[in-house]
């Protein structure tokens, strides 16, 4: 299945292609289709031990000359000691702007190398093979590329937007429970921005796809794929649409940020974040309390709530105020007023405080 993602130059439009076992064809698939020559491969130990064999004797075998850039696990990593470490990488392997980064990874793989590949000599092409769930249904698609600063995440980044996507379902099946279930909770996070009946597919079948049922996970993946194709082609840069997709991110980030990037995963952070939302959402009186329930019943079942009461809620909203969504002492949130229905409100330090405390 072929995607294609339009921005606002045609000439930089690129193809999702969602497909088993692509990830032993990507050698060819970058001759035939980029006519590449070179390529950096970036990935971290972890998912070269398990791909990057195969990966890299595909590369071999269609003839194209690979460099391997190697770093290491882990979301702490995403900063700027490793963006210099593989930006020295490139310059070691004489990389020019015919190069081909390709990101083998999740979202930190990708956020970081399409941050290099966005910044080495003004730009060089860039092409993901996301090996996450939240990497294949959401972070590979739309050029948002960034690396953490200490006081705030993602804070150094820009939109770049890669040439290619290629999507393997397949490779999750070595991806641990708790990651495969960071991915679910970004898909849950589509579902309630987007589509009631997205958010019910999960709902309705939450055994199947925490079991990685094939049919059932292809199925979530393309619905995710094009609700955020659907977005980034109308808002690319972030200007209203878009900024739906960061529900449940205003209070996860400053999680993550708070825990130095340690301790606990993005799709946690974000569970946690969605939860206050909702939270947040009723307690302004824009959804109806039922709703909230429903959708918090839903939430619980995959995140761990008690997390939330252990956080100093004055640290995380000075900590969001340094976020991008923050604005003269108020901070932006994505609320819902129903499945389906975000709106976007700035929200005061009372009203969040408030919500915290009725957690
Ligand atoms: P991650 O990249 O750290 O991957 C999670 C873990 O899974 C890592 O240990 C990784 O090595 C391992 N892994 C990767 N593929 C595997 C596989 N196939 N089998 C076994 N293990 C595998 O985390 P993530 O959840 O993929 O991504 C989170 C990051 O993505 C955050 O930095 C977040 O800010 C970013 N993000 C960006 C966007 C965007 O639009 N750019 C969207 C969502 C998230
Ligand atoms: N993951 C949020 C976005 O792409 O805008």
């Amino acid at each position: 299945m072929k995607i294609k993602v339009r921005t606002n130059r045609d000439a930089d439009s690129y193809t999702v292609e969602i497909r088993a076992g692509i990830i032993g064809e990507v050698g060819s698939v970058l001759k035939s289709r980029l006519s590449a020559e070179k390529v950096a491969l970036l990935t971290n130990d972890k998912v070269h031990s398990l791909y990057g064999d195969s990966l890299t004797g595909s590369l071999k075998k269609a003839g194209l000359d690979s460099t391997l850039i190697l770093v290491r696990d882990g979301e702490r990593y995403k900063n700027v000691r490793t963006y210099d470490h593989v930006i020295d990488s490139l310059v070691a392997a004489r990389a020019d702007r015919h190069t081909f980064l390709v990101a083998l990874g999740g979202g930190v793989i990708g956020d970081l190398g399409g941050f290099a590949a966005a910044t080495y000599m003004r730009g060089i092409a860039v092409v993901h093979i996301p090996t996450t769930l939240v990497a294949q249904i959401d972070s590979s698609i739309g050029g948002k590329v960034a690396i953490d600063h200490r006081r705030a995440k993602n804070l150094m980044g820009s939109f770049y937007n890669p040439s290619l996507v290629l999507t393997d379902p397949e490779i999750l099946s070595t991806l641990s429970g708790k990651d495969f279930l960071n991915g679910l909770l970004e898909a849950v996070k589509t579902g309630l921005v987007c589509r009631r009946d997205l958010f019910t597919l999960i709902a309705g079948n939450l055994d199947r796809i925490l079991a990685r049922d094939e049919s059932l996970l292809r199925q979530l993946i393309v619905r995710c794929v094009r609700e955020k194709v659907r977005i980034v082609e109308k808002d690319p840069f972030d200007h209203d649409l878009r900024m739906i997709l960061n529900f449940g991110h205003t209070v996860g980030h400053a999680l993550e940020t708070n825990r130095a990037y340690r301790s606990i995963s993005h799709g946690e952070a974000v569970g946690l974040g969605m939860l206050l939302a909702v939270r947040l959402s009723s307690s302004l009186g824009y959804l109806a309390k039922t709703r909230a329930s429903e959708i918090s019943e839903h939430l619980v079942g995959l995140i761990k709530p008690d997390d939330l009461r252990k956080v100093d809620p004055d640290g995380i909203w000075e900590t969001m105020t340094l976020d991008k969504k923050g604005k003269d002492g108020r901070v932006r949130f994505v609320l819902l007023k129903d499945i389906g229905k975000p709106i976007i409100r700035e929200v005061g330090k009372r009203s969040f405080l408030k919500a915290m405390r009725e957690l």
